[in-house]
């Protein structure tokens, strides 16, 4: 330990808790967006590897000034693109933990402390979801690979049922899997299908509403059909509206039918964590596995993401890898590796076992409210203002607005303009869609430090960018 004193250890802390600092204490007043260009930043971070090392602080130093114009404040408080949350501070705090811990969490012989970690992070997550105390819990990088994970699982239990063991096998003269997905299915599900052989072109593809719902008529049409394995690919929170699928309706219907339902929930499953927005994921809970993130609304730091299996013995059987060497437990204790399709990983149940305690069940409440009633404010005063259309129904945190040009022309072409203009304002930032084929700005607010003073700031900025004044 007196080594350390002074060492090169704790100089590169000590540089980055400083950089960092200073970098968090700017976040409320940067510009949002990067402001270097490409060549800046190659120009910055590029050229030969040196021969020689430098000191780990002038590392870190240099890295930190020449990243700097290449950073998105996305950890700040007037972020709204994508989906992404900013990072809580008792979770940043248990990153820079996790990294100066350096745990292997594949097994629990490797950390027992992240094994144990995951373990409990595990229960308060499937309390705080509502989901089955008895469900499996894989701390993956996010809701793709969570995604990946549950069908997986969904692989494995349907092809078993049909007497093949596609882990085995593989799916070499495997019995056809149906899967049937909504119109409006993140593309990350459709990426889980190709990694897993089920192909993303062979899909039974089940229409959407207006709001990008799945029909639950279509969805009965479709359930109904052959008597093949099947699997349902739902969706709790679409990227653009946010809206749900009508789990009440399909998920009975998937029983019946024996079909595998998923839930992609990346961000929506968390309006299960309050009592206000819990009706939007009702009857989700009956479904076979649910796939969330840490990184969205949560605030976690990234990587970090949720695959949840209602049967735990499926999901293990998916995953689970031995080898001789390998010294895994055969009694109570969790080897994390059996519920993800990495190995060797990062401990990252750490930063989530600190947002969930710093937060407490309220907090996490609390947190889902208040994006959602910013989402509302910033809807309704965009929505009152001439030339200026919300597209979808707020029911959660994500906003879609559209712009009439005020001298006439291509409504597309000026919402999309509009984007950049705010983009390039830097007071906040968000990005651009297309929503049942018309141009749409996507406004999504998942970040926990942001006020209702920055939602009106955004919103002076974004009317601004669109009819050249800011009128209340
Ligand atoms: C509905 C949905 N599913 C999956 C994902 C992918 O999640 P990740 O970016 O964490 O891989 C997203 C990301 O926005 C999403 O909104």
């Amino acid at each position: 330990m007196e080594q350390e004193v002074g060492g090169p250890r704790i100089a590169a802390l000590d540089a980055a808790a400083r950089t960092a600092s200073a970098y968090l204490a700017s976040l409320a007043g940067r510009p949002v967006g990067a402001r270097a260009t490409l060549a800046e930043l190659r120009a910055a971070l590029g050229g030969p590897l040196p021969a020689q090392g430098a000191h780990p602080e002038t590392v870190v130093t240099d890295l930190a000034r020449c990243a700097d114009g290449g950073l998105v404040a996305s950890a700040g408080p007037r972020y709204f693109g994508f989906v992404i949350g900013g990072s809580l501070p008792a979770a940043l705090g248990a990153d820079w933990l996790t990294s100066a811990w350096d745990q292997n969490a594949g097994i629990y012989a490797t950390s027992p402390a992240a094994a144990v970690v995951e373990e409990v992070t595990a229960h308060w997550l499937l309390s705080l979801l509502g989901l089955p105390p008895s469900a499996s819990v894989g701390f993956v990088t996010g809701g793709q690979m969570a995604n990946t994970t549950c069908l997986g699982a969904a692989r494995h239990a349907v092809l078993r049922r049909a007497g093949w063991d596609v882990e085995q096998r593989g799916l070499y003269g495997a019995p056809e899997i149906e899967v049937l997905i909504g119109a409006e299915a993140h593309v990350t599900v459709l990426a889980s299908l190709r990694m897993l052989g089920l192909g993303a072109g062979r899909v039974r593809i089940v229409p959407t509403d207006g709001q990008g719902r799945m029909r639950p008529e279509a969805a009965a049409k479709e359930l109904a059909r052959g008597s093949s394995p099947m699997i349902i690919c739902t969706q709790a929170g679409n990227v653009n509206t946010g809206s749900f699928d009508p789990f009440d309706r399909i998920v009975p219907l998937a029983r019946a039918r024996g079909a595998w339902l998923h839930v992609d929930g990346a961000f929506g499953l968390w309006a299960a964590a309050s009592p206000a927005y819990r009706r939007l994921v009702s009857g989700v809970a009956l479904a076979d596995s649910w796939a969330t993130d840490g990184h969205k609304w949560l605030n976690v730091p990234y990587d970090s993401g949720f695959a949840i299996v209602a049967d735990a013995a499926v999901h293990r059987a998916a995953f689970s890898a031995d080898a001789a060497y390998l010294e895994k437990t055969s009694g109570e204790e969790r080897d994390p590796e059996d519920w993800t399709p990495e190995f060797s990983r990062r401990a990252r149940g750490f930063p989530v076992y600190a947002a969930l305690k710093s937060l407490g069940r309220e907090g996490v409440s609390a947190l889902v409210d208040r994006c959602c009633a910013h989402a509302r404010a910033i809807a309704d005063r965009l929505g009152r203002s001439p030339g200026v259309e919300v597209l979808n129904d707020v029911v959660l945190n994500q906003v879609l607005v559209r712009f009439t040009p005020p001298s006439g022309g291509d409504a597309d072409e000026f919402t999309r303009e509009v984007v950049q203009r705010v983009q390039r304002d830097g007071t906040c930032w968000l990005s651009g869609t297309t929503w049942q084929g018309r141009a749409a700005m996507r406004i999504s607010i998942s970040g926990w430090s942001t006020t209702s003073d920055d939602v009106a700031r955004s919103a002076d900025a974004i009317l601004s960018a669109a009819v050249g004044s800011a009128t209340r």
